[in-house]
């Protein structure tokens, strides 16, 4: 369980706030979905949750602890990221990217590959077909199904991805997201999900919180931020013609 407690944090010494008052709960097992427009704030706050970034005042509680209490890297090491560029090193085979979490923490040769084995079929690349490529041999979208792969590798408590999927083509996307449910219902992990898509919020989110201007506008299931906008920014931010809402009528069944 994670309670953000007002956070807030300043770049700039207090005159202009990324994230500003900031509270939000995250329970075990459930997938929350960051949802707001460019430079609302969305990657400053996963990178406070990543202890990356320090915030300027609020408190991160994890299993009622403060975050600050703890070590950062052990901590990250409980966590599996993907980050709104893929960043995979591009000298080494998609093997290797994947397994490069294992190989850090001294996990046996053996062990490494029937898990980065695992981690290939799970996100759809044969391993025998895509193993030993380089990165760059790999379209865009299977590059980002590595990136999710090599988050995964290590079973991490959490999983953090910051637009995971923004800079794909529409299709490729739908697929990745309409594979990412199935993902989660199947591994039961604790996810926080950024993206700035309505669409994709309410495909992935169990929980949606929406953040403007570095506040948080409304957080709640998709059926409750749609129906029952809090503020007329949710309100509008979900104002797409209904036709285009029916395409996710099972999501508010
Ligand atoms: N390292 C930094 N130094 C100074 N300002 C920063 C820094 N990182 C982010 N900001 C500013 O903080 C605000 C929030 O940025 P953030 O990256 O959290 O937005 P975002 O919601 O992730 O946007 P996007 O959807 O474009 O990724 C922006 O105004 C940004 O310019
Ligand atoms: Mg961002």
């Amino acid at each position: 369980m994670i309670q953000i407690q007002g956070l807030s944090k300043s770049y700039d010494g207090g005159q202009s706030y990324a994230v500003r008052d900031l509270s939000l709960d995250l329970a075990d097992g459930e997938t929350l979905v960051l949802l707001g427009s460019s430079g609302c704030g969305k990657s400053t706050l996963l990178k406070m949750l990543l202890r990356l970034v320090e915030p300027t005042s609020g408190t991160i509680f994890v299993d009622g602890r403060p975050l600050a209490e703890r070590e950062p890297i052990e901590w990250r090491r409980s966590i599996g990221y993907v980050f709104q560029a893929i960043g995979l090193f591009p000298h080494m085979t998609v093997a290797r990217n994947v397994g490069m979490g294992l190989e850090l923490t001294g996990a046996a040769i053996a062990t490494r590959d029937t898990v980065v084995r695992e981690m290939l079929e799970l996100v759809g690349l044969a391993p025998s077909e895509y193993g030993h490529r380089l990165p760059q041999e790999l379209s865009g979208g299977q590059q980002q199904r590595v990136g999710v792969a090599r988050a995964l590798a290590a079973d991490p408590r959490y999983l953090f991805m910051d637009e995971p999927f923004g800079a794909l083509d529409a299709l490729t996307r739908d697929a990745l997201q309409q594979e990412m449910r199935s993902l989660k219902e199947r591994l039961g992990k604790t996810i926080v999900f950024v993206t700035h898509d309505i669409f994709e919020a309410l495909t992935l989110g169990d929980r949606i919180a929406v953040l403007d201007g570095g506040r948080l506008e409304q957080a709640g299931p998709p059926q409750d931020v749609v129906g029952h906008p809090a503020t007329d920014f949710v309100k509008d931010l979900f104002g797409k013609p209904a036709e285009q809402l029916s395409a996710f009528r099972d999501v508010f069944e």
